[in-house]
């Protein structure tokens, strides 16, 4: 699939890896992005990307991935400024690291990781990015639907790619059982999407990202990284946000991938 002149949108498009995403879509032709993100820095970001490729190509949107009316406005206001968006990365996601079972020293009982905030995580790295999907895939079928077009035929070429933001994590990591769960719940929502949405010619995907250098690893502290990641990290480095984007532009061009691609560096979990 060509991807020059589509136009995609990214969530988390302010930093690390989606940043990174809409980096690697303007050096590919790209004609729009709209950059959707909570902080307030995407105007930035947008502005920057715009100034660096010299063209109108990034559009910033302020706002929760959570919230359904401003998804359906993101869409609304990029298919009206462009062409209707036929590629969807959502990369926004949170970690709530804790783990799962502890004893509390002092009182002697078990502390189980709080269900509040494992609800949060579901919310924002499992259910969001699926419904950014679907909002996509929602769009293309009713377009399709309109021109009296039913099951998509080869002939037609492909009509629109999703690559949701798994990560190593989803195989199972210490401390992470929220965040585990959730990109593991994204191999399930890829593959059956894979099977249903190629009735309106989109394809589905999942990228396994390993310990990436962005501000959410960065978080852990870089101590943390040379003593407990790196060690179980083949390369013995943190995978660039750019080889990341790389990947998923390969996600998202060639027609022939589906399921799920690891971009590792060779990590494997300790026990
Ligand atoms: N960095 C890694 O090592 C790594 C590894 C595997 C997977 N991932 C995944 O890659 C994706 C991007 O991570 P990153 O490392 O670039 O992190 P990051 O923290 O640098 O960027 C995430 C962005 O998402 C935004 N965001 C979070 N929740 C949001 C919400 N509800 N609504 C709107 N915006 C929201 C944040 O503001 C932030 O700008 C995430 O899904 C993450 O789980 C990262």
């Amino acid at each position: 699939m060509d991807i020059s002149n589509r136009v995609g949108v990214i969530t988390g498009g302010a930093s690390g890896i989606g940043r990174a995403v809409a980096v690697a879509m303007a050096k590919r032709g790209v004609a729009a992005v709209g950059l959707v993100d909570m902080n307030d820095a995407v105007g930035e970001v947008a502005e920057k990307l715009n100034a660096e490729f010299g063209r109108k190509f990034a559009v910033p949107f302020k706002g929760n991935t959570t919230d359904e009316a401003f998804r359906a406005s993101v869409f609304d206001s990029l298919s009206s400024q462009f062409d209707r968006v036929s590629m969807c990365v959502p990369a926004a996601g949170i970690t709530r690291d804790e783990l799962a079972v502890r004893i509390d020293k002092a009182t002697g009982k078990a502390r189980i990781y709080p269900i509040e905030q494992f609800k949060l995580v579901v919310d924002v790295n499992l259910i969001a990015p699926i419904y950014w999907a679907l909002e996509m895939i929602g769009r293309i079928a009713e377009d399709r639907a309109a021109k009296g077009l039913k099951r998509w035929t080869p002939a037609e070429h492909v009509q629109g790619s999703v690559v949701f933001v798994g990560s190593i994590s989803s195989q199972g990591n210490r401390g992470q059982v929220s965040y585990a769960s959730t990109k593991a719940g994204l191999r399930g929502a890829a593959a059956t999407i894979m099977k249903e949405a190629m009735f309106h010619g989109v394809r589905c995907g999942v990228i396994h990202p390993g310990f990436t250098d962005t501000p959410m690893v960065r978080s852990m502290g870089l101590d943390y990284v040379d003593k407990n990641i790196l060690p179980f990290t083949q390369l013995g480095r943190l995978i660039q946000p750019d080889e990341i984007a790389d990947a998923i532009c390969f996600m998202l061009a060639n027609s022939s991938v589906s399921g799920e691609l690891w971009v590792d560096a060779g990590w494997h979990a300790p026990a």
